[in-house]
């Protein structure tokens, strides 16, 4: 029998923000899964900030999509049918062809999840890419130290609020920024972060952390980039790490770019300023798996995640990162008729 998929194909390269016109919902009969593949039936797919980039007809660290095919990234999803011996059907895998409904995947690039102690969607969250993200940024670049502060932009979203929390574990003061009192609220009371800044109200971005952070900062971990790395630059002590993780602010602002003004700083102050990219860091998977799960049975890490319903809206749910809609993982629940 024919397997018929709905995807969600790029139409056309956005320019500055995307919008829903950027993006097609289309029907695609499947190929039957060949040897060495399975066909899943998508529960949860990702939509990340990266994806961004990859929208761009430009070289970079992971290819453009293509024009008039799927978009793809992490999603959650069950076997339906396996051509490889280990799987079999209703295993629940972790695997990257996200924005559609169905697909037939490599059982080599797939992993079997266990969903019996967290949710299933927490390994596109705090036990997959972001929270290895966070992971490999703060304890393999930053390397933190008991009482050191450390100054988180984006800090209520799924990278943000792993290296928070993992940070204060660590023994660090963390302070944050994020967009609403509502991020705010649960930062300061569940996710254990000592002070955030509302860089959307505040006068002046580096007054703000001035006074938020009055021993200066040893630790930048940057999601943002612009004036959230400019005002961290003024403010870092000698010797500081500046994790450049992601810089959220510049991704549709075309060339118009914002201006980092204080990058001087890095020279008199001994600043190692080290870019990352997760994939990496993939060797420290199962030392981060193991921890995580510890943390999280243990309670010593929280998460929330935002969910958005049905396929058709996932357009919605990416363009909604660049709103900050989401607190956590920003996540697409598909139908699981
Ligand atoms: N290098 C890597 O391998 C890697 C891997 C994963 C992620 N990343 C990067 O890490 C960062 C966070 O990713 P994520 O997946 O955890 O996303 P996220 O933080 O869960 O979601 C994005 C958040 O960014 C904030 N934001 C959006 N536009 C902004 C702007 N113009 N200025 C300031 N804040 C803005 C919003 O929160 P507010 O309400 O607070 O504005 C939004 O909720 C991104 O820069 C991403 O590209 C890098």
């Amino acid at each position: 029998m024919t397997v018929t998929a709905r995807e969600i194909h790029l139409k056309s390269r956005p320019e500055g923000l995307p919008s829903r016109e950027n993006f097609e919902l289309v029907e695609r009969p499947l190929a039957a899964p060949q040897e060495g593949q399975i066909l899943v039936r998508n529960l949860w797919m990702s939509v990340d900030p990266y994806m961004r980039g990859r929208m761009n007809d430009r070289k970079s660290y992971i290819p453009p999509f293509q024009l008039g095919e799927a978009l793809e990234g992490g999603a959650i999803g069950r076997v339906t049918e396996s051509r490889d011996e280990r799987f079999q059907s209703g295993d629940l895998v972790s695997h990257f062809a996200g924005w559609r409904d169905q697909a037939v995947v490599d059982a080599a690039g797939t992993r079997k999840i266990d969903a019996d102690k967290v949710p299933a969607q927490a390994y596109l969250g705090v036990l997959g890419m972001p929270g290895l993200t966070a992971y490999a940024g703060l304890t393999r670049i930053a390397e933190p130290k008991a009482r050191e502060t450390i100054f988180v932009s984006a800090a209520a979203g799924a990278v943000g609020a792993v290296v928070c929390q993992v940070a204060k574990l660590r023994g660090c003061r963390v302070v944050g920024s994020a967009g609403s009192q509502d991020k705010i609220d649960w930062l300061l009371q569940e996710a254990g972060v000592d002070a955030v800044i509302n860089y959307k109200t505040v006068e002046n971005l580096q007054a703000a952390l001035a006074e938020a952070c009055p021993d200066g900062i040893d630790i930048y971990f940057d999601n943002v980039g612009g004036d959230h790395l400019d005002a961290a630059l003024a403010l870092a002590n000698e010797g500081a790490r500046f994790v450049l993780c992601g810089m959220i602010g510049q991704y549709n602002a075309g060339s118009e770019l914002p201006a980092v003004h204080n990058l001087f700083q890095a020279v008199g102050k001994r600043i190692k300023l080290q870019g990352m990219i997760v994939r990496d860091h993939f060797d420290l998977l199962p030392e981060f798996t193991r921890e995580m799960s510890q943390w999280i049975a243990g309670g010593q890490i929280t998460w929330r995640e935002t969910v958005v319903e049905g396929l058709e809206n996932a357009p919605e749910a990416f363009i909604g990162l660049f709103r900050g809609d989401n607190t956590g993982k920003m996540l697409v629940a598909l139908d699981k008729s």
